[in-house]
């Protein structure tokens, strides 16, 4: 093991706040320092976090996007898409089967899609809240500030807003026309807001170091997030990255495990991306730090369309296969329960 990852971890072990350069010698943690490192990990999650994997039944409304980030399917330029807009009564029904199954918190996501009028997702968000009494949680994107505070007075609870790439200039490269001060404007009004405020990074952008890993992860705790969705890039075909590697699945792992030593009261999730290039991702995220999983719950005829990238996780599998998969993954994990916002356990 290297000298630089032991000082580290020892920091991490006995609880000291870790700087730039003791994440930056964990974050290369090679096969024979993984096992220490995710170890800590869990022990870290456990004790701040407890033995409770949240569910989020998340609802892929909208697959309009105004923008044109050069690693994402759902590309403006990308004529191959079939694009859909989910209507209200649509998303209340696919909200129901997840309720129905003791699933307490919907995410709604969509691309960037200013033609969904911010009134009608307002009304949606009433209803799922008189009807399900479910928490909900948001993620469509940069919208006016306006938006957020419709959605809110709606009564959202949450909003998902990943940073992607803390480099601003990666970050301008790979999503054109935007920049990382606005994400962050934004990540700030969501906050004063009274959103609960998630965000998070993709890991093995082309053009990516480890210096960028670490200060993602910086960024995560200076945002103090309720939440960090962290998952590998995964080259999508009919995209500019088209034939670029994706990233690594090993190293994802090590991104989350850190982000759990520096952020241990945190909700992270078990990404679909890395269960999407790994088969056995999810279950070591959720040993090595992560204790969320989102159970795509968008209708059948509609989740072949949200297509970020290719071999997404889940996607041939109805809501209920998918949530089925998901539970029996969690049984075979060793004192672990799916639960909800309360940690009772419910499945
Ligand atoms: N690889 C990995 N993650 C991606 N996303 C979009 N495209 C890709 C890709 N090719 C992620 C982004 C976005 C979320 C909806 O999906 O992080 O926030
Ligand atoms: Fe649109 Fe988000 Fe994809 Fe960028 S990452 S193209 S904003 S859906």
């Amino acid at each position: 093991m290297r000298p630089e990852f032991l000082a580290a971890f020892e920091r991490a072990a006995t609880g000291k706040t870790l700087a730039f350069e003791d994440i930056l010698a964990l974050l290369p943690a090679t096969a024979a320092e993984r096992p220490l490192l995710y170890r800590l990990a869990d022990q870290v999650r456990a004790q701040t976090m407890g033995e409770t994997i949240y569910l989020r039944g998340i609802i892929e409304f909208s697959n309009y996007c105004s923008r044109n980030c050069l690693y994402c399917g759902l590309r403006r330029d990308n004529r191959e898409l079939v694009r859909y807009r989910m209507t209200g009564p649509e998303i209340i029904a696919a909200a129901r089967v997840a309720a129905d199954r003791g699933i307490e918190t919907i995410v709604l996501q969509s691309g960037e899609d200013g033609g969904y009028p911010a009134a009608e997702l307002a009304r949606t968000i009433k209803a799922l809240k008189a009807e399900l009494a479910v928490t909900v949680t948001l993620s469509a994107g940069d919208r006016s500030r306006a938006d957020y505070v419709l959605w809110r007075q709606a009564g959202a609870d949450r909003y998902l807003l990943k940073h992607e790439t803390a480099d601003a200039r990666l970050f301008s490269r790979l999503r054109p026309g935007t920049g990382l001060a606005g994400r962050l404007t934004r990540l700030g009004w969501l906050q004063a807001l009274g959103y609960q405020t998630g965000a998070g990074n993709i890991v093995g952008l082309p053009g990516q170091t480890l210096a960028m890993l670490a200060r993602d992860i910086l960024l995560l705790r200076r945002l103090k997030v309720t939440m960090a969705g962290i998952g590998p890039f995964i080259a999508h075909a009919a995209t500019p990255l088209a034939g670029c590697p994706n990233g690594d699945p090993a190293l994802t792992l090590n991104v989350l495990a850190v982000t759990r030593l520096v952020l241990p009261g945190a909700y992270l999730p078990a990404t679909t991306a890395l269960a999407s290039i790994d088969p056995a991702g999810r279950e070591q995220a959720l040993q090595a730090g992560a204790n969320v999983v989102m159970v795509n719950m968008t209708p059948p005829a509609y989740r072949e369309h949200y297509f970020l990238y290719p071999g997404k996780a889940g996607s041939t599998l109805t809501p209920v296969e998918n949530l089925e998969q998901i539970l029996s993954l969690i049984h075979n994990l060793r004192g672990r329960k799916a639960g909800d916002q309360d940690g009772r356990a419910n499945c």
